[in-house]
């Protein structure tokens, strides 16, 4: 964490988050808690909620949640230290210098910059040694041009378990820097080894110019196609665009967005200097923001393929949420931009832009592709699949635009088409509503956390290891000794792993437990899982024996998939013996 906790308990004293929160959202008492409008989505009924006991927020509907300060960063845009300056200025404080602990975290991260940059250095000089000529000729009979080569930073990894590793010893790097960067793998037994081996190189490189990862692509069909650098302190892959240090400046006023590396570097090498890719991954809402922050127009130019077209639908609602305006460009006749372009050339893709089209039109299009609008029936389903799309246009402008294109498209009347609207309008209204209701009055604690990347594989022990930090964040005392009857190693979802984890280390350092001490350290969606955990409150009863019994089931479902084993004993009797101890309420 960037900021002392004596400053920030302060801080966090001096800014009540019913206050706060009080500025942005119009609260109302309810038992203990406060109830609004979520500010984070479009509700009509208040299933927003502030505690002012637990000093957390938490909104049933869309899953967001946090303490004061992930609060101040969602509603006004900050980032982690920004938003603590923010409430800093609100209380009348001043925010103390950085602590140790950060100044050795930034010359950790310095290091890694640099050793990315090393490391990139090597790959480039690899690449045009004589003995890589293949290599080289990849690139050359990918049809990339010197120039652009070294433009990109491309470069060669060879095939060889600790060349990188040996170059950059020899620079004075230690192993742990270049495994914390993500440079090199770890063996079961210990071994570590260069990741990428016999692959071509593409350097990920920031908006402000620093290489923070690579891409690797092996040089025939063999598989991974694409190896990709892990997250590491430097690089988070949901919150960089490929080639964003290139495009950030052009003139065009919009970016082009493709899926991959090589559909930017033809993009760019054609003259399209505003060309980004996603990085592999679906776009995120944080890539979108990035967007918006430079260009306020974009052209969607992912695969012609199944996945890419749905890929691009997902991407429209992801982008139209930062008010871009949205284009989908289709590729006639190629897989993708890189070879579109090697096809046809440069104008023929410019063609393709000036003729891409509104994302509304181009959705219409999609819906109509699936029907033949010379048979009724097929029309009148048209009409009504249509409807559906239309009733989730925001604007009323745009939605009667685009039904009249509907119309003329089904050949019917505007008017016709308008009923038709109407009505999947007002179903949507009372779904929301009905919706809205559901989700206020389900049971607390649903099965899954609502952000589907965080998903449970397993069920039953992940809502045994919610539990226990339900009351580890009540009752701190519960920590003392926990680690050896409950090893972090035996939580099943990783997320809550690494709550567990931190929650022990507070503990150890004798530092206090609460959600400050998580605040501006986990991501936005695992923090509000951990809203979502803590809102649903402690019943009374016996906690320590509660305790026992959360562990217990850990324990069984780790026994159940073979994590743990009694020495010497038969994983099934260490099954039945816990389940009878779990019976008898008895401790292990
Ligand atoms: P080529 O033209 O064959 O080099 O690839 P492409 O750029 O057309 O990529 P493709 O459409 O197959 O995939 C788009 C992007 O997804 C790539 O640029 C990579 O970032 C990513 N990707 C593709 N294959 C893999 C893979 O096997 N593993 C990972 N992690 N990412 C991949
Ligand atoms: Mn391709």
């Amino acid at each position: 964490m960037a900021f002392d906790r004596v400053f920030l308990d302060e801080l966090s004293a001096r800014n009540d988050i019913v206050d706060v929160v009080s500025q942005y959202v119009q609260l109302k008492k309810s038992g203990a808690n406060y109830f609004g409008l979520c500010p984070f989505h479009n509700e009509k009924t208040p299933s927003f909620s502030v505690s002012p006991d637990k000093q957390i927020f938490h909104c049933f509907g869309c899953g967001a949640g946090g303490g004061v300060i992930t609060f101040t960063m969602k509603a006004e845009g900050l980032e982690f230290p920004d938003a603590v300056r923010y409430l800093a200025a609100r209380a009348g404080m001043q925010v103390p210098e950085q602590g140790e602990a950060d100044r050795k975290a930034a010359r950790h991260r310095e290091r890694l910059y640099a050793l990315c940059k090393d490391a990139a250095r090597f790959y480039y000089d690899t690449l045009w040694k004589p003995e890589n000529r293949v290599a080289q000729q990849y690139f050359l009979g990918r049809g990339l041009h010197r120039r652009t080569m070294n433009r990109f930073g491309l470069g060669y990894a060879p095939d060889s378990f600790h060349a990188l590793l040996d170059a950059m010893t020899a620079k004075g790097y230690t192993r742990d820097e270049m495994l914390d960067a993500g440079l090199l793998s770890r063996s079961e037994k210990g071994h570590v080894y260069d990741r990428f081996r016999g692959r071509v190189m593409f350097p990920i490189i920031d908006v402000r110019g620093n290489v923070i990862a690579f891409g690797g692509r092996v040089l025939d069909d063999s598989k991974p196609k694409y190896l990709n650098s892990p997250e590491t302190p430097i690089f988070h892959k949901s919150r960089n665009l490929f080639a964003l240090n290139l495009s950030k400046t052009t003139k065009s006023g919009y970016f082009i967005l493709a899926e991959g590396y090589m559909d930017v570097i033809a993009l760019h090498q054609a003259g399209f200097d505003c060309a980004v890719a996603s990085l592999g991954t679906s776009l995120t809402e944080e890539q979108a923001r990035i967007i918006a922050r430079h260009v306020g127009r974009i052209v969607i130019s992912y695969d012609a393929d199944g996945a890419g077209q749905s890929a691009a639908q997902r991407a429209i609602d992801i982008l139209k949420k930062c008010d871009l305006q949205v284009k989908v460009l289709r590729i006639p006749g190629a897989k993708d931009p890189d070879e579109f372009i090697k096809a046809k050339g440069a104008d023929a893709f410019r063609a393709l832009i000036e003729r891409s089209e509104d994302h509304n039109a181009y959705r219409l299009e999609q819906i109509a592709a699936k029907y033949d609008l010379e048979d009724d029936e097929a029309r009148v389903q048209f009409l009504r699949d249509a409807a559906r799309m239309l009733a989730g246009i925001e604007s009323s402008i745009e939605r009667e635009v685009y039904a009249g294109r509907a119309a003329k498209m089904a050949g019917v009347t505007a008017e016709a088409m308008n009923v038709e609207v109407r009505r999947e309008l007002n179903i949507r209204k009372k779904k929301q509503k009905a919706a809205e209701r559901r989700e206020i009055r389900s049971p607390v604690g649903m099965a899954q956390p609502k952000d589907r990347t965080l998903a449970y594989a397993d069920v039953k022990s992940a809502k045994a290891e919610e539990n226990v930090l339900r009351l580890l964040f009540y009752d701190q005392k519960l920590a003392v000794g926990l680690e050896k009857e409950l090893p972090p190693a035996w939580f099943s979802a990783p997320v809550l792993r690494k709550i567990y984890e931190r929650v022990l280390a507070l503990d150890r350092e004798g530092q206090m437990v609460d959600i400050l001490s998580f605040e501006g350290w986990l991501e936005a969606n695992e923090m509000s899982l951990l809203s979502a955990i803590l809102d649903q409150g402690i019943p009374p009863g016996e906690h320590r024996q509660e305790m026992q019994e959360y562990i217990n089931t850990i324990r069984m479902q780790r026994v159940r998939d073979g994590t743990i084993t009694e020495a010497g004993e038969d994983p099934l009797l260490t099954f039945g013996r816990i389940k009878k101890q779990n019976a008898g309420g008895q401790t292990i």
